[in-house]
């Protein structure tokens, strides 16, 4: 179809059918078995017939459901508009990737872009059209527990790996059978919830939204996103979901975004819990007016419409706009040629959870851990008996949040990977997360002889992080550090492994482990990626793609604070009128960018940056000093000595990450974008300030060369 040929279809269509298609059901309501609710539940009040008004469709699905779901609302639907079938499918669908918060630390967007291609052939085959991911909110806070969702702290890389997820969904043409749809989220600054507690308000400067919170969102959009989704909370005190300011001025004007936005998982009737709204039509009403354009879950719009035309006739031609967005998609996704996009068991059964796709999954999360600490214990050989214990020695609760259809008899555990590695496990004691018992801790250190390790598997249950998942300490359970502080008492070598959703405090680990491999949730091969890297056939490459604090109380720390007015780190006489903490340092336990590797690099400024058209060149000799290849991340920040407003001391501008034999050296030039020197300023706009500029380099977010840059 052409867009005359849709618009001619809106004109067929009643006022009915067209609230119709901006409603979006969960499966459930279809007669799906086993959906699993990620929203809460609501009563839908509509008739059978209505109900199968509904253009769309979310939640739990297989090839033989979508395909007899199509059938019936075809042989019903008057004007033979075919369904769309969303979901989240947001790292990975039966094949579970590293939680993305994971996946950012590769800084490797090209794999995940990867990662990304294989969701759409295992969700589209499936009979799903649409996926509820990238996630890019930007997030400072670790009690938010939908940190594991984002691609942390750093606005370029949210930019970076939403962009490359988008790319990796939708490839070239979305009709083709195999790509999905990408919905971008949660629009914004939902991440910024105040005292991390989820859905709570956000308040955020229009300096730091403009900044920092809308690139990631810009660069979807320019990645050719097809859908938004507006976020549940209220930012400066207007709900995102009824915030025209956000939702048309800057998302339509400001971002260019042309696709369809869509309200999350009920929140056009939390407008009501919100409190601008009085009851259910009017919280429809002020959702369409602001620019949703599909109501998730629930059905104000398509039960009042009859009432808002009447009594503001204005809204059907904004009714019309969105269901015109509606059908477009429908339209690119191939719908009306073909409702089944070409699904059907078989392929369902061939392209489910192949070997190539389980390898991919290796590989993500072998470049997803981070190595911490290590003081020499590792790698271990073959030959080292192991004893490994903990909550998570033999557990398959390690795909993560958001995994909603991972298969997880799929995953491999820890002991499963050092065993297919024919490592010498001489006993494994799994534990409680939240107890071990006296008993155990006394088996664990009388099994201990001369020679062992311990592999110490720890971390949080899945459900501690995730949507809803919001902790007010990031401490893991006291039982897990009293085992390990009893081990390093007996002087009993402890390699830690960390299995979690968001940073945690991780003082007293570091204080008594002689190792720590921090996995987070590294989805369907996490085991054997946790055993290749423990007997180093892999080399931890990982940074930290968000700041692990000094406990809580630390929170909001990032690496790109501003120098305040009274920076701690000037030599005053007086030493206490400064802008620190009495009890602990002002900068995080370990930084953003951070990671050790089994070998050692050295990272040389090379020469002289030069400008080549729209870049900045920036020489650096990279040389791996160890006895191991290895790979590193180079990273380019940026700082302006003097600027109209008062800047993060360093920006995140570029950086690269390469693979270096042993005793090798590497010059590289890593291109500084002139672009990603703009800043919003108020009153300015988008402004590349002329002046000098520092520029930093590190591959590991606390050692820095530093050069200078003047930008005429
Ligand atoms: C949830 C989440 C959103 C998800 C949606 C559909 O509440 O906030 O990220 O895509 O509902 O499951």
């Amino acid at each position: 179809m052409d867009r005359n040929q849709i618009k001619v279809l809106i004109r067929q269509m009643t006022l009915e059918e067209k609230a119709g298609q901006v409603t979006q059901l969960p499966s459930r309501y279809f007669a799906i078995q086993g959906s699993q609710l990620t929203g809460t539940e609501t009563k839908l009040g509509i008739s059978e017939e209505k109900k199968w008004l509904c253009g769309s469709i979310l939640g739990k699905l297989d090839a033989v459901s979508m395909r007899n779901i199509q059938k019936e609302n075809l042989e019903r639907s008057r004007l033979q508009i075919p369904l769309m079938f969303m979901t989240d499918i947001v790292h990975g669908y039966q094949t579970i990737f590293p939680v993305p918060l994971a996946m950012a630390g590769s800084f490797d967007p090209g794999m995940v872009r990867e990662c990304a291609r294989i969701s759409a052939k295992e969700g589209s085959a499936a009979g799903y059209q649409v996926t509820f991911s990238p996630m890019v909110d930007v997030v400072r806070d670790p009690r938010w527990g939908r940190v594991m969702e984002s691609f942390g702290e750093d606005s370029k890389l949210n930019c970076d790996f939403g962009k490359a997820m988008v790319e990796g969904y939708q490839g070239e043409n979305l009709k083709d059978p195999d790509r999905l749809a990408a919905c971008v989220k949660h629009f914004a600054a939902y991440g910024a919830a105040e005292g991390g507690r989820d859905y709570n308000t956000s308040d955020v400067s229009e300096f730091r939204l403009r900044n920092k919170y809308f690139p990631p969102f810009k660069a979807c959009i320019d990645a050719g996103v097809k859908l938004v989704m507006a976020a549940f909370e209220a930012l400066n005190g207007i709900p995102a979901t009824a915030n025209p300011w956000l939702l048309q001025d800057i998302l339509r004007k400001d971002l260019e975004f042309e696709g369809t936005v869509i309200s999350d998982w009920g929140a056009v009737l939390e407008l009501i819990k919100h409190g601008v709204a009085e009851e259910e039509a009017e919280a429809g009403r002020l959702a369409l007016e602001s620019g949703v354009q599909i109501e998730m879950a629930t059905a104000a719009i398509v039960k009042h419409i009859e009432v808002y035309v009447k009594k503001f006739p204005h809204l059907e031609a904004i009714l019309d706009e969105a269901v015109e967005k509606v059908l477009i998609l429908k339209n690119e996704l191939g719908l009306f040629e073909d409702p089944y996009r070409g699904v059907d068991p078989e392929r369902e059964m061939r392209e489910l959870r192949s070997p190539d796709k389980k390898r991919a999954a290796f590989h993500a999360a072998t470049e997803s851990a981070v190595l911490l600490e290590n003081n020499g214990i590792l790698p271990l050989t073959k030959e080292t008996p192991v004893i490994l214990t903990g909550p998570y020695a033999e557990s398959k609760n390690i795909l993560g949040p958001w995994s909603v259809d991972g298969i997880v008899e799929d995953a491999i555990t820890v002991k499963d990977g050092l065993i297919l590695k024919g490592g010498r496990i001489k006993e494994v004691i799994q534990t409680a997360y939240e107890e071990v018992t006296e008993q155990d801790s006394d088996r664990i250190v009388q099994t201990v002889a001369s020679g062992d390790v311990v592999v110490l598997a720890l971390g949080e249950p899945e459900l501690w992080s995730g949507e809803a998942g919001s902790r007010s300490v990031i401490e893991l359970p006291e039982h897990q550090i009293s085992l390990l502080k009893k081990l390093h008492e007996h002087q009993i070598p402890v390699v830690v492994l960390l299995f979690n959703g968001r940073p945690l405090d991780l003082r007293k680990v570091k204080e008594y482990a002689d190792a720590v491999l921090e996995m987070w949730f590294p989805g369907t091969e996490g085991g054997n990626a946790a055993a290749a890297l423990l007997y180093g056939e892999k080399n931890p490459s990982g940074k930290l793609a968000m700041s692990f604090p000094y406990g809580s109380g630390q929170i909001p720390v990032s690496y790109d604070m501003a120098p305040t007015g009274r920076p701690k780190a000037d030599l005053v006489q007086e030493p206490r009128y400064k802008s620190q903490y009495l009890d602990i340092p002002n900068e995080p336990l370990y930084s953003f960018g951070y990671g050790l590797s089994y070998t050692e690099y050295d990272v040389q400024v090379n020469g002289k940056i030069v400008r080549q058209e729209q870049e900045y060149l920036v020489p650096v000799k990279v040389t791996n000093l160890g006895n191991m290849t290895g790979k590193t991340v180079v990273q380019i920040y940026i700082g302006k000595k003097k600027s109209l407003v008062a800047r993060p001391v360093k920006e995140l501008v570029a950086y690269k990450k390469i693979e270096l034999q042993p005793g090798k050296s590497k010059e590289i030039v890593i291109p500084i974008e002139e672009k990603t020197l703009e800043r919003w300023i108020p009153g300015k706009g988008w402004t590349k300030e002329k002046g000098e500029y520092t520029i930093l380099v590190s591959n590991d977010g606390q050692n820095f060369q530093r050069m200078e840059l003047t930008v005429g």
